[in-house]
């Protein structure tokens, strides 16, 4: 490795450099760093199952309530949603919700909300203080259910205690306590990742092993309960998408969920987790995409080939039916009310906006059925869903189109059409209320997808962000914006405006692009590489550029962090994605589908981590004395793999540095005099 440095020394020459390799190869960057061998708490189990489950399997008829989950409502320092579910399929009896801000005992029962009955997924309607909400998966026919309580009236700062009961005739109870948002300009912490995935077999409720499973994913959820640096958990985490998977598991996605709902639990039971929609929450069924069932004749076999391949809206049904999340008040043209597709919600200084850039990416979903080989069978499901090969969900545009405004390289809300992005729309009035509003300093911006990667097994840099998005985090000045899909770190130097000019080579052309033809990329313009100096901590002055962090490091078994160099000059390159990617072929020949088709210098890339995939951020926010002076410091903690990360078991233990592999401060008046 020409570059590297140990993490923890945070020199001013290490910063120096165009770009810095944080971290050294293997494990020794790890025992540099300090830190406490985890392992797991494990339950006796027979033996790991050999591999993902290809039939569908039962879920529990029990009605123990479980995964309980909390989010902000609106206004998170009065507004608290609290969820949890059924074990599996069948409905609890007489599910309640006792909330108090005093424990909950036989002498302090709390304020009791009582649930309705259950009735299945409708986002055309809106929810009131309580919500039983049922979704039955379009591939295996398993009907779940969701509990959803809307706190509102809450006292900001203050800690209240819920407990949960199923209402059997023994009844089955679970909670736990939150603390609420503070109000005004104070000091709080919070934490981030992308593509968690579940852990395996023996961590996982159901004992079995899904197509990502991965034991990292267990304990990503423990650093943010116990964060490396000892100064405690966060307010609240933010999950920026592939959430678990589920639709890699067609036989079985109710059951990916369930884990992925318990194991984050050991966190959401205590704190929100306010999560942006990736292209992993995007699943078959049998729906049309605005989450009608199909009405092609021949029934669920037939609906594949009638097109009908979405499971619930645009396929994020059970996303939908889990997460009762802040309501942005768009209702989309088809109808569906869009709550919970993007939000906004502020703490203390700042402004949170997690936005589904499935909406604006060139890139195709993963829910894919594309084999190369020669008459593939279509993918068939319990319920004798059919979805043929060469089959991929694409949603761009899904809330309303976009056209070239070719002057500035970029896209924006094609009104002419009738039904203009109503998300892009949505994010420029939000920027702009954001920016106008005297109590927020800076804005933090969270989606799934990256308009800046350098990863070269990932899928890289999509130009349908920058075009659509990009020109509005710069106008409004976006303070962070924080991604994940990529499974690695990276950190871009604040940037501003673009680099105008084809700095683009298609190198993997689509059909109509030709090899080696330059391409306009709209590359980032760099507006700093050197950072400055707060209280002895290096700072990035957000108000000179944006700064990208792509966090995808939660724990799936499948890392990315390895980075695109340019072998002329050994500088940065990445991948760039510039027209929708193409699948190719035919039944008799099979089908193969097209990644990124462009490449570009990437001068904006500042750190990378080759070292460790996976990894945790904390951000502790400083609201200052005055307005404007707020202050984020990040800490990236990397966590090594897993022992046995690619056994058969996926099982394994791993060090928890106690020691950040990068920290800054990021802010608007950092470096100004
Ligand atoms: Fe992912
Ligand atoms: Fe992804």
């Amino acid at each position: 490795m020409s570059e590297s440095s140990t993490g923890g020394s945070y020199g001013k020459a290490g910063f120096t450099r165009r770009r810095f390799i944080i971290g050294t190869a293997g494990v020794s960057a790890v025992a540099a760093l300090g830190g406490t061998v985890v392992r797991a708490p494990r339950a006796v189990a027979s033996g790991a199952p050999s591999g993902p489950p290809t039939t569908t399997l039962p879920l529990p008829t029990t009605t123990k309530p479980e995964q309980l989950l909390l989010t902000w409502g609106g206004d998170p320092a009065t507004e608290v949603t609290v969820s949890w579910s059924a074990p599996g399929t069948v409905a609890q009896p007489a599910p309640t919700l006792a909330v108090s801000a005093q424990p909950i005992t036989a002498h302090n029962p709390g304020r009791l909300v009582k649930m309705p009955d259950p009735k299945p997924l409708d986002v055309t309607q809106r929810y009131g203080e309580a919500a039983s909400v049922s979704f039955t998966d379009g591939l295996n026919g398993q009907t779940t259910y969701f509990y959803h309580v809307q706190l509102k009236g809450l006292k900001p700062g203050t800690r209240y205690y819920y407990q949960v009961t199923d209402g059997a005739s023994e009844p089955s109870t679970a909670g736990s306590s939150f603390e609420t948002a503070p109000s005004g300009r104070a000091k709080f912490r919070f934490s981030s990742y992308g593509d968690l995935a579940t852990p395996s077999w023996d961590l996982n409720t159901s004992g079995n092993i899904w197509h990502e499973s991965c034991d990292n994913s267990w304990y990503a959820v423990t650093a943010i309960e116990s964060p490396g640096d000892g100064k405690g958990a966060p307010l609240f985490h933010l999950l920026n998408g592939d959430l678990c998977y589920a639709n890699l598991d067609v036989d079985n996605a109710p059951g990916v969920w369930r884990d992925f709902g318990n194991n984050v639990a050991r966190s959401a039971a205590n704190r929100p987790w306010m999560p942006a929609l990736g292209n992993h929450e995007c699943e078959f069924g049998t729906d049309t995409i605005s989450g009608h069932p199909g009405k092609a004749a021949g029934g669920i076999a037939a609906q594949g080939a009638a097109g009908n391949y979405w499971n619930g809206p645009y396929g994020f049904g059970h996303y939908l039916s889990r997460f009762l999340l802040p309501d942005n008040g768009v209702t989309n043209w088809d109808g569906n009310r869009l709550r919970g597709n993007f939000y906004a919600f502020q703490v203390g200084t700042v402004t949170f906006i997690s936005l589904d850039a499935d909406d604006v990416i060139y890139q195709d979903g993963a829910a894919n059925h594309v084999i190369d080989t020669a008459n593939t069978p279509p993918e068939t499901t319990t319920t004798g869903a059919s979805i043929p090969n060469g089959t991929t969900t694409y949603t761009r545009f899904y809330t309303g189109g976009l056209r070239s405004d070719a002057k500035n390289n970029s896209l924006v809300p094609d009104y002419a059409s009738g039904q203009p992005n109503l998300q892009t729309i949505w994010l420029e009035r939000t920027l702009a209320r954001a920016r106008r509003d005297p109590s927020v300093d800076m804005i933090v911006v969270f989606m799934h997808q990256c308009a800046m990667s350098t990863s070269v097994p990932g899928n890289g840099s999509d130009l349908g962000i920058r075009q659509a998005w990009l020109p509005l985090f710069d106008k409004y000045e976006v303070d962070l914006v924080l991604s994940g899909h990529e499974h690695d770190y990276e950190r871009t130097y604040p940037v501003r405006g673009y680099d105008t000019g084809a700095h683009g080579t298609v190198a993997a052309p689509n059909p109509g692009q030709t090899k080696g033809a330059a391409v306009d990329t709209r590359r980032p313009s760099v507006a700093a590489t050197e950072p400055h100096d707060f209280n002895g901590t290096p700072a990035w002055n957000t108000a000179e550029g944006t700064v990208y962090l792509v966090l995808g490091g939660g724990g799936t078994n499948g890392p990315t962090n390895t980075y695109g160099t340019d072998a002329a000059d050994d500088k940065p390159q990445a991948k760039v994605i510039t027209t929708r990617n193409a699948v190719v072929g035919s039944e008799a020949a099979g089908f193969v589908k097209n990644g990124a088709d462009s490449i570009e210098d990437a001068p904006w890339s500042a750190a990378i981590n080759p070292a460790d995939a996976y990894g945790y951020s904390i951000f502790d926010v400083d609201p200052g004395r005055h307005r404007g002076e707020t202050t984020i410091t990040f800490q990236y903690f990397a966590i090594p793999a897993v022992t046995n990360e690619a056994g058969s078991a996926h099982d394994g233990t791993t060090t928890l540095p106690t020691q950040p592999t990068e920290k800054f401060v990021f802010g608007r008046r950092v470096g100004r005099r």
